[in-house]
């Protein structure tokens, strides 16, 4: 797919240029099309079709796990990212005394389900952010025999800096703490395998890189580690034959569907399928490869005009995001006059966030370059 057929799958393209996938995305044409007929259908035949969902849903499932290289097994779909977070916060057999690391810099999601542990005597341990980066050595040096997980953001959702999921992965391992993953600001931009890099539980929802509605979650959870959580969301779909209602009790599933506790949201799931399948259809090393360039252009020029970068341009630490700022200028202002001019950012703790997608042009990136004074 070239950019021109890629910029048609977005009709944002006409209006704005769009460039905040960190924070809510545009749907494609095909996502939006898909949870139309959806609608469209129970406009007209209500249930009647329900069966033809229920095969939508598990295409759905299959191109998620295609995606992170996981088996269909070990998806769950959750409502947004911190349910995902929260089912392995909630369901591992923690005792008091036991910690949990995290970062400083974690969107929040990636924060509470943790926090909310205190009362059962987990600490929550917190590693500080140096320069826009998380050195992979103060990771390890927070990690020590009371570690029971370790939960990271793929991306930092301000920095943009990019963890080595990889290596994290192989230390977790090392030092027996089972590895988390917020991967909502990586997931459809840059690359991830979770078997490659020894992921644990892995949570985003769609409506980021992903393309994809609010609402629509992937969760997922190792088919290695399965047994060691306990359901927390106990339901009616995480038995293991959900059809035979007044047969109870009944066993949970052994698979990650006991996270599903009732009905799915079988329209974001109709969107989020269509939305994985465009991304798979250019190709995640393609998109990664287009989304790197954009956001090094946008650095060159930012550096010729003597902005501030605040994100980590190393390579392995580069992201979709780029956050920067200059020195004595009004941010806010200067956002704001970028929104007139329809050119779509978001302001972050004092940083003008850039975060293109690959259908996202060179003339796009030099006409913010050209709005900045
Ligand atoms: C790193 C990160 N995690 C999670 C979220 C959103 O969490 P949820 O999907 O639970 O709303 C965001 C949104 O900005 C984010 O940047």
């Amino acid at each position: 797919m070239d950019i021109t057929e890629a910029r048609s799958e977005f009709p944002v393209t006409r209006t704005c240029a769009f460039m905040n996938h960190a924070a809510v995305a545009p749907l494609s044409q095909r996502a939006v099309n898909a949870m139309r007929g959806l609608l469209d259908d129970l406009l007209a035949n209500g249930d009647q079709n329900s069966k033809q969902w229920d095969l939508a849903v598990q295409r759905t499932r299959e191109l998620a796990a295609q995606l992170i290289n996981a088996s269909p097994s070990e998806i769950a779909f959750v409502k947004n990212t911190t349910e995902g977070i929260a089912h392995v916060a909630n369901g591992f057999p923690w005792s008091p005394g036991d910690n949990v690391v995290v970062t400083n810099v974690e969107f929040p999601a990636n924060v509470y389900p943790w926090l909310n542990l205190a009362d059962r005597g987990v600490e929550t341990r917190f590693v500080k952010e140096k320069a826009g980066r998380i050195p992979f050595e103060d990771i390890s040096d927070a990690i020590d025999s009371r570690t029971r997980i370790v939960s990271l953001s793929y991306v930092e959702f301000v920095s943009g800096f990019r963890n080595d999921l990889g290596r994290l992965g192989e230390l977790c391992r090392k030092r027996g703490a089972l590895f988390v993953v917020d991967a909502i600001q990586g997931l459809g931009v840059l690359k991830l395998d979770v078997q490659e890099c020894g992921v644990d539980f892995l949570s985003a929802d769609g409506h980021k890189w992903l393309l994809a509605p609010e609402g629509a979650g992937v969760f997922f959870c190792s088919n290695r580690v399965a047994d060691r959580l306990r359901v927390s969301e106990m339901g009616w779909m995480a038995v293991q034959n959900a059809g035979d209602y007044l047969r109870y009790p009944q066993p949970p599933r052994t698979d990650a569907r006991r996270f599903e506790c009732g009905s799915h949201n079988t329209l974001g799931l109709h969107g989020l399928g269509a939305a994985i399948d465009l991304l798979l259809e250019v190709g995640i090393p393609n998109i990664e490869r287009r989304v790197l360039a954009l956001t090094d252009r946008l650095c060159d020029g930012l550096a010729r005009k003597g902005y501030h970068i605040f994100s980590s341009r190393r390579e392995g630490e580069k992201s979709g995001i780029v956050s920067f700022h200059k020195p004595g200028q009004d941010t806010r202002a200067l956002f704001q006059r970028l929104r007139a001019e329809k050119i779509i950012v978001a302001l972050r703790e004092g940083f003008i966030r850039v975060s293109p997608h690959f259908y996202n042009s060179d003339d796009e990136i030099d006409r913010l370059l050209a709005a900045l004074p």
